[in-house]
Parts: structure tokens; C-alpha cells; sequence
């Protein structure tokens, strides 16, 4: 197995991404620890996964703190965590743009400041497409997902020995679109998969697998890996 004897922090590992990333580091046999806000769907979700359950909230300086301290030194760290909140540029709410930033982007300069990973181990952030494909109503996103790119690189040099790298997900089928209609949500999926040359979205576990190759090839840093299913090329 290729995580025997590795500690991995999986933050925003409740669902999606993070959820798949946990599954498959446990998988390969890592002790795993997830964290998000929501308790009880976390410890619902570590239970079923064989994972540890610390609930935090990464806009919080010291709720990540905590989550470190209570984690010690490890070897991966992973952050998916986002709520992402958007709208047309004029009139979106600054507290919503504000927000945004204060998860996405800060929450995961928050975890890189306080994880402690030891020589050679990794962190991942998930940035997003719209970071060099942008889509009219969502320029926050654009900026959180850019800006995590650029992070990623600074600190690839930075915090060497430890490993940086971006992931950068097409459409993923998580449950980020949770508050859409479920028909125009099933609409805009089949669209996008017709659209690809793959002919299908994502699904957790392909991000998850890229997350998996940057924790285990040890020659990867400053990476973003664009994980689209062709988008790029259409
Ligand atoms: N799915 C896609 O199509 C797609 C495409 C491009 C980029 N991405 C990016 O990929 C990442 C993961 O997305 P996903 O689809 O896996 O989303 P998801 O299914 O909604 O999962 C988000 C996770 O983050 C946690 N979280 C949210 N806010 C948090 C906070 N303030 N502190 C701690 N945990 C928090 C959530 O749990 P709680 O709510 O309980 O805290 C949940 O565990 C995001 O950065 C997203 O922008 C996704």
C-alpha cells in the first residue's frame, strides 16, 4: 500500500473531493484525519471511512490552530474546504465576496501556516477551472482559485523540504451543487459531459487520485495539474 505508516489531514474531508481523497488514503492504508464544520455529518462520515473526525472551521485563525495541535507532525495535508458564494460583478455583496476569499483563499493559507509537515510530505490545494477558463458571475471565484494557484507555486519554494502542489478540477459531480434544482443541476451536468472529449464530469475519485500521485511522487512541487476531462482543449 502506498500510504503504510503516513499521517494525512484531510480538511473539508466531509464530502466531495475531500471525501474521496480520505476514502482512497485509507485505502492505501494512511491514518487519516478529516475535518470541515458540520460535527455530526463529520463524525457520520469518519465512521463509515475508518478516518479521525476534528471538527474545524478554516476561517478561524485559532480553529485551525487547534485542528494542528491536536493533529501533530504529519505527512499530507490536503485542503478542499471552500463555500463558495458568487454573483454578477456589480452587484454581488462584498460581504459575500469577502467570504468567499476568507474560506477558499485564507482558510487555506490558515492551514498551510499551522500544519506541521515533516520533510518530503505534501500539501494540496485545490484551486478550479474558472481560475484560466473565468465565466461571467463568478470573477470572485476566479480570484480565489488564481490566487491559490500562485500560493501553491510560492510556497512550493518556501516551505521546501515539504512538497506544494495545485489541483485544478473541471466539472466534479459533488455535492457543491446541493442548493441547485436538481433538474437544472442534471441538465448542466449532461451538458458539460457532452461537451468533453472524455464524454463524462468528474467524479471525486479522479481529483482524488491526482491528490495521491502529488503525495507519493516525491519529484512534484510547484505543480498545478489541470483536471478538466479536456475542457482545456474544446
Ligand atoms: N465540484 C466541482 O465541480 C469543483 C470544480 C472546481 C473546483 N472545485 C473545488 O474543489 C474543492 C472541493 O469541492 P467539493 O466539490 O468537494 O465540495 P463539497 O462537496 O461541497 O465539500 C466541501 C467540504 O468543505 C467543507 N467546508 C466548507 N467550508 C468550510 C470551512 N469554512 N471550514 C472547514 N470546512 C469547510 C465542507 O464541510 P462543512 O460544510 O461541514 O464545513 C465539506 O466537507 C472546493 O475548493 C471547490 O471550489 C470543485
Amino acid at each position: 500500500m502506498m500510504l503504510s505508516g503516513k499521517k494525512v489531514v484531510v480538511v473539508g474531508g466531509s464530502s466531495g473531493i475531500g471525501l474521496s481523497t480520505a476514502e482512497l488514503a485509507t485505502r492505501e492504508g494512511a491514518e487519516v484525519i478529516i475535518a470541515s464544520r458540520n460535527a455530526d455529518r463529520l463524525n457520520a462520515v469518519a465512521g463509515t471511512i475508518g478516518a479521525r473526525a476534528i471538527p474545524a472551521d478554516v476561517t478561524s485563525d485559532k480553529s485551525v490552530e487547534d485542528l494542528f495541535r491536536a493533529c501533530g507532525p504529519v505527512d499530507h495535508v490536503v485542503v478542499t474546504a471552500a463555500q463558495l458564494k458568487t454573483g454578477p460583478f456589480k452587484t454581488v455583496a462584498m460581504e459575500d465576496v469577502r467570504g468567499t476569499l476568507e474560506g477558499k483563499l485564507w482558510g487555506a493559507w490558515r492551514v498551510a501556516r499551522s500544519a506541521e509537515i515533516r520533510a518530503g510530505g505534501s500539501l494540496t490545494l485545490v484551486s478550479g477551472f474558472l481560475s484560466i477558463r473565468p465565466r461571467p458571475n463568478s470573477a470572485i471565484v476566479s480570484v480565489a482559485n488564481g490566487a491559490l494557484e500562485s500560493l501553491a507555486r510560492a510556497l512550493a519554494l518556501e516551505l521546501a523540504p515539504v512538497r506544494v502542489n495545485a489541483v485544478s478540477p473541471g466539472i466534479i459531480d459533488t455535492p457543491i451543487r446541493a442548493a441547485m434544482p436538481e433538474a437544472a443541476r442534471r441538465d448542466m451536468l449532461a451538458k458539460t459531459a457532452a461537451s468533453l472529449p472524455v464524454g463524462r464530469v468528474g467524479v471525486g475519485e479522479d481529483v482524488a487520485r491526482q491528490i495521491l500521485a502529488f503525495m507519493t511522487i516525491g519529484f512534484m512541487t510547484g505543480s498545478i495539474v489541470y483536471l478538466d476531462g479536456g475542457a482545456l482543449v474544446t
